[in-house]
C-alpha cells in the first residue's frame, strides 16, 4: 500500500471533555493526545467508564469538546459549527455501532442507500453502488430483508455497508462485535480488515475484544479519562 493513497489522519491534542448535568460537572477525558496514521487500523480499548465512547463521538464531531482540538484529514473537526460538522460527517466519516442501528422498516438495501441520500448521486447510482458494497460484505442474497428476518451478524454486515458505502477517510466503531458471538465477531473483524486495506480508509475501532486489538496495528489504552499505554505492532502491513 503507497503511503500516498492513504487518508483520513487523525491527530488529538490536549483534548478534555467534561459533561455538564444540571449543578454538577462529570469530568471525563483529562488531555489526550494521540495521532492515528491514514490508513491505519487502530483499536482503542480501555475498562467501562474509561471514556471511549466519549472519546469516539468527540472525533466523529457528534459532541463538542471542552478544549482542545481535533484534526481528521488536515481540517479541525473541533471548531466547526453545526452545519459544517454535518456537512463534514456526512462526506468523511462513517459510524458503525454495537447495536446496528438500522432503520427497522427499511431493507438492507435501502439502508445503504440512505447514506448516499444526501449526496449528490442521482438514484440509480444510489441503488448501484450500494448493491456493490453489500456484494463486498457477502450480503447480496439478503438485501431485501428487513433487519429483523437478518441474523446479528448480517445486520452488523449492513450497517458495515452503509458506514463504507460513502466512500469515507475515517470509520469510527463503537464495539462493533459487541453483540455478537466469537466466531462472528471474528468474521466482521477480517471484514473491516480487508476493507481497510481495499479502501484504505482510517479505522478507529473501540473494543473490549483482545483479539481486535492484537489485529490491529495500533493500540490505545485509556483508564479513567487518560491513555495509559500505547503500542504499535509490528505485524503490520
Ligand atoms: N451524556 C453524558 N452526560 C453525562 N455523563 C456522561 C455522558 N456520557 C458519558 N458520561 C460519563 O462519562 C464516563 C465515560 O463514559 P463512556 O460512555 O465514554 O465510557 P466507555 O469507556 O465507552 O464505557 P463502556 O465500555 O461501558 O461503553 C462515564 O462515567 C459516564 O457516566
Ligand atoms: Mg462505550
Amino acid at each position: 500500500m503507497k503511503d500516498n493513497q492513504r487518508k483520513g489522519r487523525i491527530e488529538v491534542k490536549g483534548l478534555k471533555h467534561t459533561f455538564v448535568m444540571g449543578q454538577v460537572d462529570v469530568p471525563v477525558l483529562h488531555g489526550i493526545d494521540f495521532v492515528v496514521q491514514p490508513g491505519g487500523f487502530t483499536a482503542l480499548c480501555g475498562s467501562s467508564g474509561s471514556g471511549k465512547s466519549t472519546l469516539l463521538n468527540l472525533i466523529g464531531g457528534l459532541t463538542k469538546p471542552t478544549e482542545g482540538s481535533i484534526e481528521l484529514d488536515g481540517q479541525i473537526v473541533s471548531v466547526m459549527s453545526e452545519n459544517e460538522l454535518c456537512v463534514f460527517r456526512r462526506d468523511n466519516i462513517g459510524f458503525i455501532f454495537q447495536s446496528y442501528n438500522l432503520m427497522p422498516y427499511l431493507t438492507a438495501l435501502e439502508n445503504v442507500e440512505l447514506a448516499l441520500i444526501f449526496g449528490e448521486m442521482p438514484e440509480e447510482k444510489r441503488r448501484e453502488q450500494a448493491i456493490e458494497m453489500l456484494q463486498k460484505v457477502g450480503l447480496e442474497d439478503r438485501m431485501h430483508h428487513k433487519p429483523s428476518e437478518l441474523s446479528g451478524g448480517q445486520q452488523q454486515r449492513v450497517s458495515v455497508a452503509r458506514a463504507l458505502v460513502t466512500n469515507p477517510k475515517v470509520v469510527l466503531a463503537d464495539e462493533p462485535t459487541g453483540n455478537l458471538d466469537s466466531q462472528t465477531g471474528d468474521d466482521i473483524l477480517q471484514l473491516l480488515r480487508s476493507l481497510n486495506e481495499k479502501q484504505q480508509s482510517t479505522f478507529l475501532i473501540v473494543t473490549h475484544d483482545a483479539k481486535i486489538a492484537e489485529a490491529c496495528d495500533h493500540t490505545i489504552f485509556l483508564e479513567d479519562g487518560v491513555i495509559v499505554k500505547e503500542w504499535r505492532n509490528h505485524h503490520a502491513h
